[in-house]
């Protein structure tokens, strides 16, 4: 059986790697990685591919940045192409960006069988391009994998149920794994926040980002902001400093360095959704900057809040969580890859 994955931005690449570490000990499967380009900077790119062992992939599409349509378009026929060459009995695709839904276009119109790695996220506002992709991309896969019941149960809202196999999310496996290393060496000790911002809602618009950055620097604890190159565009473009009061700008963190900061951190301050659920799983508090969550269970304990406003930020929030209602279960028992190449292994249409 052949089975190509289709990564393209930083987030998937977190995905893909528990699957390649895994499917080498399937020998009836020969897999390869087709990487759009959609994420080109080393720092988002090559590093995550190093530093979790993830093979080279068999090509690069270079579509690199453009509006939604153009990239989309870009990764849509550069997929064709890929697939009509390597003719795979199926893709996987991973997540919500351009690239998830480029591929699972290119390919379902092809007639190759199409499975969603994290499928059934929802966060309900349709303003999100990641919300366009997941539906879309729910509807048109052949085998969709939720990392959760709460995805699991959209899916079964959509009329979806008899293609989702609930296995977990396999980003447990690849904290785990990272999360082993940096135990092994020395931990920052200095009293500090992880942030990051990177969202559109968040970056595109000069009060937005602007109020953030204010209210950010104001913070009695010192915050390390790892900083997208989107943020750094924007910031530059508004004539936005971000290193200012207590806010200190410091480049992209390797997937390495993003476990190290969190573990040591006081608490996390972020609009990104991989790592809500990173610092939940580390047992970091965590403030939102969104109006919404495609992880709900994070919520309880007060582990995760939702805060778009940062109102949070001046109290003394980071010590109001609850030890005692905290599960890393929701997410599965670390096994969601090996349940993912056996459900392609031995699956039959429904
Ligand atoms: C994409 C995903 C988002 C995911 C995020 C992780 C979509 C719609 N969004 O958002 O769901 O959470 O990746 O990072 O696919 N840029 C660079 N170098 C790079 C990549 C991007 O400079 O290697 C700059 C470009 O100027 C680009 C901007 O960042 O215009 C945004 O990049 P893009 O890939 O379009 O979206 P992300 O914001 O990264």
């Amino acid at each position: 059986m052949r089975v190509i994955s289709v990564v393209g931005a930083r987030p998937q690449f977190i995905k893909l790697a528990p699957i390649c570490w895994r499917i080498n000990q399937y020998t009836e499967i020969d897999h390869e990685i087709l990487h759009t380009g959609q994420h080109y900077d080393e720092a988002l790119s090559k590093q995550f591919f190093q530093e979790l062992n993830i093979p080279e992939p068999t090509e690069n599409l270079l579509i690199g940045s453009g509006t939604h349509a153009e990239q989309t378009a870009k990764i849509l026929i550069g997929v064709e192409k890929f697939l009509l060459h390597h003719k795979p009995d199926w893709i996987l695709v991973y997540g919500d960006t351009n690239s998830t839904i480029g591929a699972a276009l290119a390919s379902t119109k092809l007639g190759i069988k199409v499975a969603h790695v994290e499928a059934g996220l929802r966060s309900g506002n349709k303003k999100m391009p990641e919300e366009i992709n997941r539906i879309i991309v729910d509807h048109v896969s052949d085998l969709l994998f939720p990392p959760s019941l709460a995805s699991h149960n959209n899916l079964i809202t959509e009329g979806l149920q008899q293609k989702s196999k609930i296995v977990g999310d396999v980003m447990v496996e690849t904290l785990n794994y990272m999360k082993t290393i940096v135990l092994q060496n020395n931990l920052p000790t200095e009293l500090k926040i992880f942030a990051t911002i990177h969202r559109a809602e968040n970056t595109d618009e000069k009060s937005r980002l602007k109020f953030l950055i204010d209210s950010l620097s104001k913070s009695k604890i010192p915050i390390n902001l790892f900083t997208h190159p989107r943020l750094i565009r924007k910031a530059q473009e508004f004539g936005i400093s971000l290193t200012k009061g207590n806010l200190r700008a410091v480049p992209p963190a390797s997937y390495f360095q993003l476990v190290t900061e969190i573990i040591s951190s006081t608490g996390v301050i972020t609009d990104s959704g991989g790592i809500q659920k990173e610092a939940y799983l580390l047992q970091k508090p965590c403030i939102t900057m969104r109006n919404e969550t495609e992880w709900p269970e994070t919520l309880n304990g007060r582990w995760n809040k939702l805060d778009p406003e940062l109102e949070l930020l001046g109290r003394n929030w980071w010590f109001d969580v609850n030890q005692n209602d905290h599960s890393a279960y929701f997410l599965g028992d670390g096994l969601a890859s090996k349940k993912i190449i056996e459900n392609i292994l031995n699956y039959s249409p429904v």
